[in-house]
């Protein structure tokens, strides 16, 4: 059992899940977050934390297609423990659909 991230974090990366996280299983992307799901402990805490509902159970089949995409990232990009400051413009990507394509497979500077 897992929660992960899904589309809605790409551009937004608010960071306001970060550091609710017990197990410390968030890694950073240079336009999203995500979520080991191996080191998950499924607590929840995180979800209601993400002011665009980008984090869900692995319960809800949308999750399906995130699981693997969470895990793979998470294996290559560098863990957050902090959080960082959001772009200037997240709030202009909060409500935009389809941003799927968007996804940088591109580690968080450093
Ligand atoms: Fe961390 Fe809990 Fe969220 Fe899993 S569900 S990422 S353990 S805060
Ligand atoms: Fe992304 Fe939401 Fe966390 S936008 S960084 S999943 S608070």
């Amino acid at each position: 059992m897992t929660y992960v991230v899904t589309d809605g974090c790409i551009n937004c990366k608010y960071q306001d899940c970060i550091e609710v996280c017990p197990v410390d299983c968030f890694y950073e992307g240079e336009n999203m977050i995500v979520i080991n799901t191996e080191e998950c402990i499924d607590c929840a805490v995180c979800e209601p934390e993400c002011p665009v509902d980008a984090i869900i159970p692995d319960t809800d089949p949308a999750a399906a297609k995130w699981i693997p995409i969470n895990q793979k990232y998470a294996e290559k990009w560098p863990n957050i423990a902090e959080k960082g400051t959001p772009p200037s413009d997240a709030d202009e990507w909060a409500e935009k659909e389809g941003k799927f394509e968007l996804l940088s497979e591109k580690p968080a500077d450093s």
